[in-house]
Order: C-alpha cells, then sequence, then structure tokens
C-alpha cells in the first residue's frame, strides 16, 4: 500500500514552459495540500511562457509568477509518487525515477506550437489547461461506495474528527456512503435514515485536508440521487456548521423541526440535546 500523502507528483515535458507549469499550478490548487507538486523539463527553455502565468490568473485566479522552468536534473534525487508526463518527447526520453513512481501519459497538444493571432494562442492555452483540470479532477476524485461493516470503525473516527455525533450510525449504516483516496484511507463519508417517506441526511464529513476539493458536494448528489430512485419523498437535515453548503449547492430551504419531530421520533440523532439547537433544513424531491 502506497504511504499516506502529501504524495510527490512530478509534470514533465519537454520546456517546462506551458503544459507542465498549468499542470504544476492547477494541481497545487486542486489537489487541496494533498500533493507536493513540481514540474521541469527534459529540456528546459528557461522562461516560462507568458500565457500560461495569463491563464492561469484570468480564469483560474491562480497566482504563477514564481513559475520557474527548469531541468528534471534538479529533482533526479527526489523520490516521486506519481511522475506525469505531458507531451510526446518527454515521454521518450523520461528517465528511470527512484522509489517506483506511478508513471502516466497524458499526451496534450502544445498550445505555444500555436501560429495566429494572439487571440488564438490564448484560446490554445485556455483550451489545453481546461484539459489538465479534467485529468487532474478525474484523478483525485475518489471512488464513492456503499459502506460496510468493514467500514464502521473509519466512519466513526472521521465523524470524531470532524466532531460529529456517534449516535445511530451502527444502526443505519446500510444508508451510508464512503470514500477512499488513493492509498485506501476512508476521507469522507455521508448517510442516509430511512424514515417512511422521509429520509434524515447525516453525517455529511470529509476529512481535514481533504475539505473544498468538491468530495462533499459529489458525496451529497449522489445520496440524493439514490434516494430519489428509493422513493424519499423529502430529504431533512439538521446542522450547525453547514447551512449555506447545503442551500447553495442542493436547494435545501430552513424548516421548522417541529413540523418533522413524529416522523424522525425514532432517530437517535434527531434526538440529540447536542442537536436541539440546530437548523433543521429540508429538500423536496418529488
Ligand atoms: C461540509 C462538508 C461536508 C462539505 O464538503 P467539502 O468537500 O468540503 O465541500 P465541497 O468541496 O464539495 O464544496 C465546496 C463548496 O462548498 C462550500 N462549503 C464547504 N463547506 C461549507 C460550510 N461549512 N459552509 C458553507 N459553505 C461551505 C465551499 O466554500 C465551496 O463553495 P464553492 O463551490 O462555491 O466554492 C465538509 O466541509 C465537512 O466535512 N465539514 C466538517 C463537518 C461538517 O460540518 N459537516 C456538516 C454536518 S451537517
Amino acid at each position: 500500500m502506497m504511504r499516506i500523502g502529501p504524495y510527490k507528483f512530478l509534470f514533465l515535458c519537454t520546456g517546462n514552459s506551458a503544459r507542465s507549469i498549468l499542470g504544476e499550478y492547477l494541481l497545487k490548487r486542486l489537489g487541496g495540500g494533498r500533493f507536493e507538486v513540481f514540474s521541469a523539463g527534459s529540456f528546459p527553455t528557461g522562461k516560462v511562457n507568458p500565457l500560461a502565468i495569463q491563464v492561469l490568473k484570468d480564469i483560474y485566479d491562480i497566482d504563477a509568477s514564481d513559475a520557474r522552468s527548469k531541468s528534471w536534473e534538479e529533482f533526479k534525487d527526489l523520490q516521486f509518487d506519481f511522475v506525469v508526463t505531458v507531451c510526446d518527447n518527454a515521454r521518450e526520453s523520461c528517465p528511470v525515477w527512484p522509489g517506483q513512481p506511478i508513471v502516466a501519459h497524458w499526451g496534450l497538444p502544445d498550445p505555444a506550437a500555436v501560429e495566429g493571432t494572439e487571440a488564438e494562442k490564448y484560446r490554445a492555452f485556455k483550451e489545453v489547461a481546461a484539459e489538465i483540470y479534467r485529468r487532474i479532477q478525474s484523478f483525485i476524485a475518489p471512488a464513492i461506495t456503499d459502506a460496510s461493516s468493514q467500514d464502521l470503525s473509519d466512519i466513526l473516527d472521521l465523524l470524531t474528527q470532524v466532531q460529529l455525533p456517534h449516535d445511530g450510525v451502527a444502526e443505519n449504516l446500510n444508508g451510508f456512503l464512503v470514500a477512499r483516496d488513493e492509498s485506501s484511507r476512508l476521507i469522507a463519508t455521508i448517510g442516509l435514515e430511512r424514515h417512511g417517506s422521509t429520509g434524515l441526511l447525516r453525517s455529511a464529513a470529509v476529512a481535514p485536508g481533504y475539505q473544498g476539493c468538491g468530495i462533499g458536494s459529489r458525496l451529497t448528489r449522489h445520496l440524493l440521487e439514490r434516494a430519489k430512485n428509493d422513493g424519499v419523498e423529502r430529504v431533512v437535515l439538521l446542522t450547525t456548521t453547514a447551512s449555506e453548503f447545503f442551500a447553495q449547492h442542493f436547494g435545501f430551504c430552513e424548516t421548522a423541526r417541529t413540523v418533522f419531530d413524529t416522523e424522525l421520533a425514532e432517530s437517535a440523532e434527531w434526538n440529540l440535546p447536542r442537536c436541539s439547537t440546530a437548523v433543521c433544513m429540508t429538500l423536496t424531491l418529488r
């Protein structure tokens, strides 16, 4: 099994002036601290293409003014976990890296080779950046699966970490989803308790270090789609910390909790004294 991050990740291309620079800065942003990111070239131009810096600033609000075009010689003694080549040239002359990193090749067109107006060149950089962004997103997206009894202790540990209650989790485990990272570490969970046609969404938790990377949104979307397919008519939740997250991203609305007191009377979470002052929110699914 691979070690727990931050993983060392290297983007390689020939000149280290455009594609590998875009990869480096986009993964630094999207990886949320899970990766230590580097970029290098087999024949570095020594100068970062200004359009790469411009696109990072304009489209992704990333300041890459400190980017450097440098040789892979600089990193030859580092033990990388991942090495990704982003042009055919670098793949052909890719040296053997110590420590057996996972090596992948993302063949991407060279935006610096595009001839035309400034606007056309800018568009080429924008397009290749969008492609790199998509690939990074799918690379770092963890697999979502149904929770099993083997996940229970990891789920409870994660809930402790983010200070959410354990009550009723074991009894409702069949309504839980989990996400694990590249090293199989459990990094997120969410659960739905079924009470007739009402579902109580609970235990939405993403491990610190992974928050803000879209994992909580993916899990929630997955859970809501499944609830709808299973005939759940409305989803209710209690929150003291994330009402804006559920309102803005999924359309949950604040509701008086007494409306559900009878329906959710059997729920251990609903009856916890610490939840009595939480905001109650609902979403109608049909
Ligand atoms: C709340 C939580 C599940 C969200 O998951 P996440 O993976 O961090 O969120 P995502 O990356 O999918 O979504 C990010 C978006 O939600 C917003 N967001 C995340 N947590 C938020 C919160 N607590 N309140 C308001 N907005 C929040 C981000 O600003 C971002 O907005 P944007 O897309 O407009 O930039 C996660 O942050 C978490 O586990 N927090 C600690 C435990 C907790 O409070 N759980 C909720 C219990 S009801």
